[in-house]
């Protein structure tokens, strides 16, 4: 089959390689349609997250099921389905609370939480490819109504828009609550559509990048360009100095100024800022503990040196982490399939398989329009 493989870093090209096969009874081999590229996809590839050479790219999968194991008896083949980027065994006692994304069986090295074509994730091939092997498919995979309606939206239930809602769900946001979404990325704009879907009644989201500062304008937000102001003090100053009721980090430990210049406890430091005492924060952006090419020292170790003084005193929740996609993904589903969520309204590229370099290229350059990139085997 045809997969994007991982050459080094800025480096990915599209080879030939061995079909995946099932391997064990409740596997499930999947026919990728649609396969999205991540900010996530970039610690990779960028080297700032290393990865080995020849791994199978690609988190963000759905397709048809090809073919399944002995021991799979829900899903059949000929199903429509989203992949959850979580690999889970749906066994253990974190899957068992719910937290599929703290699996402890699906990564072999024994830590907690497994995925496809991502760094210490278990060596799970990912899904930009032709084909993907599913472990434990009856668990993981969401059934989708058959045929192409919503392809373009149902492709986000397998990461963004669960991730993007997990961030409200973590920051607590309720109808009538005012929310701060740090970056709007494709995470941070499916954070910003999902408190408003919550009924927020205001939503203000902070970036640099004019075009997707755009888009979240168009969703319903009110934009911040960090490039023009300070963003806590402009929260600050639009709620009376009183602050936001709920803040959402969509940026990662890659945060920088204006100027470009990394500093991985921005965001941090502004949450705290522009969220009210007793106010909550949910942290979807990734930090990793461990960062050899980070703009401290302190930070190379996974130590960020951001405000815990004032969050403390401040009385401010603080919650984090990956999201457990499964806890979420069917009830978004069932709002696309009701015309009440339309989340591919921010997709800015369809490209085929093959154009995946110049995908990656021009995504992690960030490059003007480049909101969220889709690839089609
Ligand atoms: N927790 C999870 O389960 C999960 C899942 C998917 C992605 N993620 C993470 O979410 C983060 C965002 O992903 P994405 O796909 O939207 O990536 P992205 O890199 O395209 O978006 C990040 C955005 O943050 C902006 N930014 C940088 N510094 C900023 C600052 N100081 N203030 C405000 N905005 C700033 C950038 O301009 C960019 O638009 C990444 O860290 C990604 O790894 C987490
Ligand atoms: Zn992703
Ligand atoms: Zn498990």
């Amino acid at each position: 089959m045809k997969a994007v493989v991982f050459k080094g870093p800025y480096d990915v090209a599209v080879e030939n390689v061995p079909d995946p096969t099932i391997e064990a009874p409740l596997d499930a081999i999947v026919r990728i349609t649609t396969a999205n590229i991540c900010g996530s996809d970039l610690h990779p590839y960028e080297g700032r997250a290393p990865l080995e050479a020849g791994m199978v790219l690609g988190h963000e999968n759905m397709g048809v099921v090809e073919e399944v194991g002995p021991g799979v008896n829900r899903i059949k083949v000929g199903d429509r389905v989203s992949v959850p980027f979580n690999l889970a065994c749906g066994t253990c006692r974190n899957c068992n609370d719910g937290f599929t994304s703290a699996c402890l069986r699906a990564n072999p090295s024994g830590d907690p939480g497994a995925g496809y074509g991502y760094p210490n994730m278990g060596g799970y091939w990912g899904g930009q490819a032709e084909l993907l092997r599913v472990p434990w498919a009856d668990f993981n995979l969401l059934e989708l109504p058959a045929g192409s309606d919503f392809e373009n939206d149902f492709t986000m239930l397998s990461d963004i828009f669960p991730t993007g809602y997990h961030g409200t769900e973590l920051a607590q946001v309720r109808p009538g609550t005012s929310v701060a979404v740090f970056g709007a990325g494709p995470v941070g704009l499916m954070a910003a559509y999902s408190a408003l879907l919550r009924g927020a009644y205001q939503v203000f989201v902070v970036d640099k990048q004019t075009d997707r500062l755009t888009l979240a304008e168009q969703l319903g937000a009110t934009p911040i360009n960090l490039a023009d102001v300070d963003p806590a003090d402009a929260i600050l100053d639009a709620t009376d100095g009183f602050g936001v009721d709920c803040g959402v980090e969509a940026v990662g430990y890659q945060a920088h100024d204006a100027a470009g210049e990394e500093h991985p406890e921005m965001v941090l430091d502004n949450l705290v800022k522009a969220v009210r005492a007793t106010g909550h924060i949910g942290v979807v952006g990734v930090y990793n503990p461990s960062d050899p090419d980070a703009a401290t020292e302190s930070a190379k170790e996974g130590r960020i040196a951001f405000n815990y003084g004032e969050a403390f005193f401040k009385g401010i929740s603080i919650a984090s982490g990956q999201c457990p996609v499964k806890k979420y993904n069917r009830e978004l589903r069932d709002l696309i399939i009701h015309g009440r969520a339309t989340p591919s309204v921010i997709v800015s590229h369809e490209l085929k398989l093959d154009e995946a370099a110049y995908a990656y290229d021009n995504f992690d350059k960030r490059a003007d329009g480049w909101t969220k990139v889709l690839l089609k085997p």
